[in-house]
């Protein structure tokens, strides 16, 4: 799979996943889209594919450690080409209680940041984000999702 990010919501990219090997295969093919800085922002509910989609990302850039879902934690650490940042906010309300983690040290630093829960946070995030939406729909196949992925500004 190759594909370009579009620059807009209006042109956002939809893509059809219907097995977890699909979801992460896409993330493979959106790391090699990455570059320095880009902030990458993961919607979608509990069980949506958002840590499969990122272990794709983390694969295609040559990460070796195991990756999973920093959800006590809030941040795990890779090292691939580039520092890799995996965020998952889920457990926590609202951005107050990120104060001491020094987000905007890691939003504008040397690395690639990936963000599941970002709503959690929205006040903190930069304006140039890349979005991905994933979503599934119970009357479909259990293992169907809709992917879609646009870049803000
Ligand atoms: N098309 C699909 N894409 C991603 N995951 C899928 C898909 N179909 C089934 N799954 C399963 O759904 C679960 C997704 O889990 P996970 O990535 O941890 O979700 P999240 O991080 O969004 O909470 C995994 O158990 C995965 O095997
Ligand atoms: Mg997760």
């Amino acid at each position: 799979m190759n594909f370009l990010i579009p620059e807009s919501i209006a042109n956002q990219l939809e893509i059809t996943s219907s097995s977890a090997e699909e979801t992460f295969a896409f993330g493979k093919s959106l790391s090699q889209t990455l570059s320095l800085g880009d902030v990458v922002c993961l919607h979608g509910d509990l069980g949506a594919g958002k840590t499969v989609c990122i272990k794709g990302v983390c694969a295609g850039l040559g990460v070796s450690e195991h990756v999973t879902s920093p959800t006590f934690t809030l941040i795990n650490e890779y090292r691939g080409a580039l520092p890799v940042y995996h965020f998952d906010f889920y457990r926590i309300a609202d951005e107050h209680e990120v104060f001491e983690l020094g987000l905007p040290e890691y939003l504008n630093g040397d690395g690639i940041c990936l963000i599941e829960w970002p709503d959690r946070i929205s006040p903190l995030l930069p304006g140039k984000r890349i979005e991905i939406r994933i979503a599934w729909d119970d009357s479909f196949d259990p293992s169907t999702r809709l992917i879609t992925i646009y870049r803000t500004q």
